[in-house]
C-alpha cells in the first residue's frame, strides 16, 4: 500500500498556523466566487487552536456561515455542545453565522434517531446554502476512527455512502465516547465531501497508526476508511 499523504508539521502550534491559513483561504476564495463562504467545521478539541488564529483573522466574517460537521444532542450552551465550543472560538469573528446543527432543547434523554422531527433543525440550518459545496470542510478523527459522529458500527451505511443523497444522520455511539457520551447528529459523508477544500486535523503517533489500521479494514469498522475512498483531495494535517 502507498504511504499515506500526510502533510507533516513540526508541532501543534505549525499544524494550528497551517489549517487556520487554508480555512481563510477557502473563506476568501468562496467569498470572491460567491459573496459568501461556508464552512463545515470539526468539534471536538484538536481544532480548537487553529479555529482561534483563523478567527483573529481579518476576513470578512459577516459573509461566512459556519456549521458543526456533527453536535452532540444535548442543550444549546451545554458545556459539551461543539456549537457552544465553536461560538466562543470565534467570538472575535464579530458578524460570523454559526447554524446549530440540534435544537436549542435537545434532551439527550429523549433522542429519538428514527423519528423525522430529530433532524428537523440540522436540515433546516442547512437549506439556506444546501446543496451548494461547502467551501471548507475540517474533520477531526477519534482514535476508533470515526469522523464527523459517524462510529465504528452504528452508523447506517447510506450515511457512508458517497452517492447517497440525505445531508444528516442521527445515531447513538456504542460504546459512547467518554470524552462525549450522548447521542449524535451528523453531516453524512455525501455531505461533508461536497466541498471546494476537505481537510482532515490529527496529531499525535496513535491517531497516525489509527488511520494507517483504518485503511485495511471496512468502513463499518473503521468508518475513516470510506472517507479515504471517497476523497481522494483530502488534505491530511498531522502534527505529533
Ligand atoms: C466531535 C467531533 C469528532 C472529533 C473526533 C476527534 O464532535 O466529537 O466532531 O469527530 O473530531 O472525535 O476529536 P479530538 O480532536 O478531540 O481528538
Amino acid at each position: 500500500m502507498s504511504p499515506l499523504p500526510l502533510t507533516v508539521h513540526a508541532d501543534a502550534e505549525a499544524l494550528a498556523g497551517a489549517v487556520a491559513a487554508a480555512l481563510a483561504e477557502a473563506i476568501r476564495r468562496g467569498v470572491a466566487a460567491q459573496g459568501e463562504a461556508w464552512l463545515a467545521l470539526a468539534g471536538g478539541s484538536t481544532p480548537f487552536a487553529a479555529y482561534r488564529r483563523l478567527a483573529a483573522m481579518d476576513l470578512p466574517w459577516s459573509r461566512v456561515h459556519l456549521v458543526a460537521s456533527d453536535e452532540r444532542w444535548v442543550p444549546a450552551g451545554h458545556e459539551r455542545r461543539n456549537e457552544r465550543a465553536l461560538a466562543e472560538a470565534f467570538a472575535a469573528a464579530f458578524g460570523v453565522r454559526l447554524h446549530p446543527l440540534a435544537p436549542a432543547d435537545a434532551d439527550p434523554a429523549a433522542f429519538a434517531p428514527g423519528h423525522a422531527a430529530t433532524l428537523a433543525t440540522a436540515e433546516a440550518s442547512l437549506a439556506p446554502l444546501h446543496p451548494r459545496a461547502f467551501d471548507a470542510v475540517l474533520l477531526g478523527m477519534g482514535s476508533d476512527a470515526h469522523f464527523a459522529s459517524l462510529f465504528p458500527k452504528v452508523t447506517p451505511p447510506a450515511a457512508l455512502d458517497a452517492g447517497d443523497r440525505r445531508p444528516v444522520v442521527a445515531l447513538v455511539p456504542d460504546p459512547l465516547p467518554p470524552e462525549a457520551p450522548y447521542p449524535r447528529v451528523s453531516l453524512t459523508l455525501s455531505r461533508l465531501v461536497a466541498t471546494h477544500a476537505l481537510l482532515l486535523m490529527i496529531s499525535g503517533e496513535a491517531k497516525r497508526a489509527a488511520l494507517e489500521w483504518a485503511r485495511t479494514r471496512p468502513a463499518s469498522e473503521a468508518p475513516i476508511h470510506a472517507l479515504l475512498a471517497a476523497a481522494p483531495d483530502l488534505a491530511i494535517h498531522w502534527s505529533p
